[in-house]
């Protein structure tokens, strides 16, 4: 069961009318990027009727306080008030940012997400955790509020380019992995380009929306979601640092999933015919990252920096089986350093 706010649709046109005939807006502005203005807003623009359109530039480099600025000042140059509405159509950049701004705007107006990535439908869209990147430090300032509504349709993804979609894909794996064994083995069997991508979709918003509801601000259970991200996410701030080798976000997620299953395999008994299915399915979906020894070493300096380290003790949520997964699982930087040696061998 999904929450009110949730809508999934093959037409989202008609739920998005309906809410709008509900409503009694002043102003409606959606903010999009040069890609989601092309692509996505012809497909709402006549059900939404926006009073204006927020264009910013997209990409994670523009998750900064200065693109809120920009955002701030249409909104107040275009006296936006307490009952006026912003609505977000993109991907987790314009989700993150554009839900931030509306929150903190004049102390808060409704915002509502229309996410047409897979990873944001699947993940960014769900679970209220908003924000902006600062000083380098991904998400560092932000804050947690729902949106009014969540409207999604996987038609959006039809004109994602195929590694975006490969990238949200990474975020579906994990949904199965930590909650659900027999999708598992749906998605499994399947190759990535032949998914049913309108059930998985609805799968994946289910299991992150329960996982969600049961602990909204993180102190408990949530923390499985971060399931391949610890050492996921030092992957990617390392490789952001270069920019001849960009990683998209389910990229490193993807190797990070990998390394936290040989963890799972050492210090959660899960079975070795598990690990092995999960190294081989995960490996030839997005291949694998070339990763030196000294890629290493600043990998694993980068792990301490995550925000569940405790006197050197990282904690990492890891699987007990596929579909059962535990948090708070105490590991010294060593390990981690040996399981990126595992991923990085030939
Ligand atoms: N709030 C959360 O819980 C949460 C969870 C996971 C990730 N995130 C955040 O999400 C962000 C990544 O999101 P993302 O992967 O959606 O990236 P993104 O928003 O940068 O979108 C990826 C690219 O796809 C383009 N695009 C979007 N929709 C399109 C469409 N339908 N057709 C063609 N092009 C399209 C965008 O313009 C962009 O170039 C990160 O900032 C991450 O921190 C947040």
């Amino acid at each position: 069961m999904l929450p009110e706010e949730i809508e999934i649709s093959q037409n989202i046109s008609v739920n998005i009318q309906a809410f709008f005939n509900a409503s009694d807006y002043d102003k409606v502005a959606v903010l999009v990027d040069e890609n989601t203005r092309l692509h996505c807003l012809p497909l709402v623009h006549k059900v939404i009727k926006p009073t204006d359109i927020i264009e910013i530039e997209s990409g994670e480099e523009k998750k900064t306080l200065d693109t809120c600025v920009r955002i701030w000042r249409e909104l107040t140059d275009n006296h936006y008030e307490r009952k006026s509405l912003l609505v977000n159509l993109g991907g987790g950049v314009i989700g993150d940012m554009g839900g931030f701004c509306a929150a903190t705007y004049k102390r808060g107006i409704d915002f509502v997400n229309i996410p047409t990535t897979l990873l944001s439908q699947v993940d960014a869209s769900i679970g209220g955790k908003l924000g902006i990147d600062f000083l380098g430090f991904k998400n560092h300032i932000g804050t947690f509020e729902l949106p009014r509504k969540v409207f999604i349709d996987t038609k959006f993804l039809k004109t994602l380019p195929e590694r975006e979609l490969r990238s949200g894909f990474a975020e579906v794996i994990k949904h199965c992995l930590i909650a659900d064994k027999d999708y598992w083995k749906i998605i499994s069997d399947v190759d990535f380009k032949d998914q049913n991508w309108p059930d998985i979709v609805n799968h994946s918003v289910e299991v992150k929306n329960k996982v969600v509801e049961e602990d909204p601000f993180e102190k408990g259970r949530r923390k499985i979601l971060n399931f391949g991200h610890t050492i996921g996410h030092a992957i990617e701030s390392y490789f952001l640092q270069m920019d001849e080798q960009r990683l998209l976000h389910g990229e490193a997620i993807a190797a990070g999933m990998i390394c936290e299953t040989y963890l799972s395999g050492k210090f959660c008994n899960l079975p070795e015919s598990s690990v092995k299915s999960i190294e081989n399915y995960i490996t030839e979906t997005f291949g694998r990252i070339r990763i030196s020894l000294e890629d290493i070493e600043e990998i694993t300096k980068l792990c301490l920096q995550d925000k569940k380290n405790v006197k050197g003790i990282i904690n990492f949520s890891l699987l007990k089986e596929i579909g059962n997964s535990v948090f708070n699982v105490g590991i010294e930087q060593n390990e981690i350093r040996e399981v990126l040696q595992l991923y990085a061998r030939p």
